[in-house]
């Protein structure tokens, strides 16, 4: 039960390591432990405890697991200007791997749906607005290449936070808490649980560098770190949206499950992305 519950392990490595140290280490921790593959799970037992569902938890577990499926598809396809605008080759390499473990998800979620839902795409998924600029972030990633080193780093840190500060660091993480506590907790969905872990593993690591780009770019300029705050706070109302949406089935609505504590759970993780990036430095102002 432990290992289904404990879903927190970001990768912050060593604090005294340098950017492309701590690229390296996850690159070298990817190559070597990143290697399951989502064609050997077992998804029998999912079959019959999705069969098993009442119609409202069965349309809840398709619109929540529509919105993983949607959003690991959609970065994966987005996610090359994040690897072309870094300046060194161990940051290059480590997030290649971030890219193919991106693609990874996207199959996972492609195969439960044609083998648990019997349906080759989602007919239903949560709104997810804060993906929906995505494709702009990843223009303008691809733009700032034209552009000087330093320019250049505005947009670095703007995308690093949209992200793999808001999107995997607060939303997705909150959402595995909200999968174990609904269901994994209670036994179920047992494909869907070590798919989820699988997957939280290597999220930990794209957290886990996402974080030391931007203490990086925090710790050395103080209008970046007011900038990687002022993203944050322009996303929050986006995420907190995604949350206590209703359930239609039949033209009737259902409220979510009462253990899905969205936002608070969203919250809990925000206030820590914060404190791995700011520590304990003192608020950064800028006059
Ligand atoms: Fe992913
Ligand atoms: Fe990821």
């Amino acid at each position: 039960m432990k290992d289904v519950v404990d879903v927190e392990d970001v990768d912050l490595g060593h604090p005294e390591d340098s950017l492309d140290e701590a690229a390296r280490r996850l690159w070298r921790k990817a190559i070597a432990f990143g290697t399951w593959d989502p064609s050997k799970i077992d998804l029998s037992q999912d079959k019959l405890d999705y069969e098993r569902l009442d119609p409202p938890m069965r349309a809840y577990l398709e619109s929540f697991c529509g919105a993983f499926y949607h959003a690991e598809e959609n970065v994966a396809r987005l996610f090359c200007p994040w690897i072309m605008a870094m300046s060194s080759t161990w940051q290059q390499a480590y997030l290649s791997t971030q890219l193919v473990e991106e693609f990874k998800h996207a199959d996972f979620f492609s195969r439960y749906f044609e083998e648990v839902f019997g349906a080759s795409a989602p007919k239903r998924r949560f709104a997810n607005p804060v993906h929906d600029s995505l494709y702009e972030r990843s223009r303008q990633l691809l733009a700032s290449l034209e552009t000087s080193e330093e320019e250049r780093a505005t947009v670095i840190v703007e995308a690093f936070t949209h992200y793999q500060g808001i999107i995997e660091g607060v939303q997705a993480n909150a959402g595995y808490h909200i999968f174990v506590h609904v269901f994994g907790k209670h036994g179920l969905f047992p494909g869907l649980s070590q798919g989820f872990r699988n997957i939280q593993r290597d999220e930990g690591r794209h957290v886990g560098f996402g974080m030391r780009v931007l203490r990086h770019y925090a710790e050395r300029d103080a209008a970046l770190g007011a900038r990687i705050r002022e993203v944050y706070e322009a996303y929050l109302p986006l995420i907190r949206s995604r949350y206590g949406q209703p359930i239609e089935v039949d033209g009737a609505y259902y409220d979510p499950p009462e253990e899905e504590r969205g936002i608070e759970r969203l919250m809990e993780m925000y206030e820590r992305r914060m404190r791995d990036i700011f520590g304990s430095q003192p608020e950064v102002t800028v006059l």
